[in-house]
């Protein structure tokens, strides 16, 4: 393997040696590539970028790395990944409905990333949840259930977690190529038939603009198009926070709400909007609308509610308080010590809510990580009264602040600029920004 002639490709925009590039990828799994040579690399891409025919055939080196789900004949394997946001709770809430709706659901997720909150983080304040599984306690669990959430580790694509801890003390995170080889590897090990990306932009969001979304959208779409998964990427508004339950263990309570058939209007959208675009990408004769439909009446009628009970069950959670779980959760997910309850200064419409300063804010009262050892606590969060659009009379409560700690003064201003009022009713503002979908066929 000659790395010299690899990066010489990369500077020069040239493709790569394929199976110069495959063995580098081998031997970073198997860990005899230097951090320096490696860091080399890593920096020649991130500077340079490079091909899609190249990041087809990177990611399937990393998938080769390690283990591949592999599904008999029936239904169709599906999974989502979202880059993360705020309140992003999808995935405890889509993994059932979409088992309920008749896919195969081997959803791998992570934790938190800087501000935003991990859907591992989320399962992990129901106790007893264990998302440590194997490749071969994921598949008993799709067979059993429908449908699991498992951690990300070391058994799927090794290479990729080789590479990306040293992307992140390397300052090499944000790469185009990196993050889709990253992503894509992790998914398409797991065996899919078809996968959506929500693909977040906005002021909460890693991609801040619609371009750079646009961009890593594409790539990632192409890339796994490329290694034969049929793909979708919504472009969702990341500037708001979505729903009205933000923080580890609002966020589980948040979802059950919504697998009763209630709870926020805006969480629910995204779900079916993201079931209906798997479904009717693996189904015959089903399209958006009839998707939607079928996402829509598993949340009504308690089939996706009861597949999650039963996901809590395999994965760990005692049948009793799986029970009560559902039935009232807050007997088993508890509530911080301290509420703060913020009102309105005025009469007035909630014109939006900065996510990005609530998530700041929860993650300094331990709510997320600033180092990888950090324990989160589950209970750290927010609840919504009035969501966007409401009207407001001064001093009518808008959300409270669950919290254990003391809040500081800086903490108290920091509450009060949270969310703005405006005289006039804001206009409607949809998650969906735009729809990337290269082919229109069926998986
Ligand atoms: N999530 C990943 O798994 N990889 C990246 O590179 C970025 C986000």
């Amino acid at each position: 393997m000659d790395l010299d002639a690899l990066i010489d490709a990369v500077n020069n925009g040239q493709r790569q040696n394929r199976s110069d590039l495959e063995t580098f990828v081998a031997k970073v799994a198997d860990g005899s590539v230097s951090t320096e040579d490696a860091t080399r690399w890593l920096r020649a891409v991130h500077q340079h970028g490079c091909e899609v025919d190249d990041i087809v055939v990177l990611t399937n080196a990393m998938i080769d790395s390690g283990a591949r789900l592999t599904w008999p004949e029936g239904p169709p394997v599906v999974d989502k990944h979202s880059t993360g946001g705020v309140g992003d709770k999808m995935s405890l809430m889509l993994a059932p409905a979409l088992a309920a709706a008749g896919c195969r659901v081997p959803m791998l997720a992570g934790r938190g990333l800087g501000h935003t909150g991990g859907t591992i983080d989320k399962l992990e304040a129901i106790p007893g949840f264990n998302c440590a599984l194997s490749p071969e306690e994921m598949m008993d669990a799709v067979k059993e259930v429908g449908c699991c959430i498992a951690v990300q580790n070391e058994a799927i694509a090794p290479a990729d977690g080789v590479l990306y801890a040293l992307r992140d003390v390397t300052h090499t995170i944000d790469s185009v190529p990196l993050i889709t080889a990253s992503i894509v590897s992790k998914k398409a090990a797991e065996g899919l038939d078809a996968l959506v990306l929500d693909v977040k932009t906005g002021s909460a969001a890693f991609m801040q603009t619609v371009e750079d979304a646009r961009t890593l959208a594409n790539s990632m779409v192409k890339t796994a198009e490329g290694l034969g998964i049929r793909t979708m990427a919504q472009i969702t508004s990341m500037s708001e926070p979505i729903g009205t339950h933000i923080g580890n263990a609002l966020e589980v309570l948040g979802s059950i709400l919504v697998l009763k058939g209630q709870g926020s209007p805006d969480t629910r959208e995204l779900v079916v909007m993201q079931g209906a675009a798997l479904l009717s990408m693996t189904f015959d004769n089903v399209d958006t609308e009839e998707g939607r439909r079928r996402m829509e009446k598993v949340l009504n009628n308690g089939e996706a509610l009861e597949v999650f009970r039963k996901m809590c069950v395999q994965q760990g959670v005692s049948k009793e308080v799986a029970a009560t779980l559902i039935n009232t959760p807050e007997k088993v997910l508890g509530t911080a010590a301290e509420q703060t309850t913020a009102l309105a200064q005025n009469d007035g419409f909630v014109a939006g809510y900065d996510a990005m300063k609530m998530a700041q804010l929860a993650r300094r009262h331990g709510a997320g990580r600033f180092a990888l050892e950090d324990e989160i606590d589950p209970l750290i969060g927010f609840l919504l009264d009035a969501t966007r659009g409401v009207e407001v009379k001064k001093n009518e409560p808008l959300f409270t602040f669950f919290h254990t700690r003391e809040l500081s003064s800086d903490d108290l201003h920091e509450l009060k600029s949270i969310a703005t009022i405006s005289e006039n009713k804001p206009g409607r503002s949809p998650r969906l920004v735009e729809l990337i979908d290269s082919t229109e066929t069926k998986a």
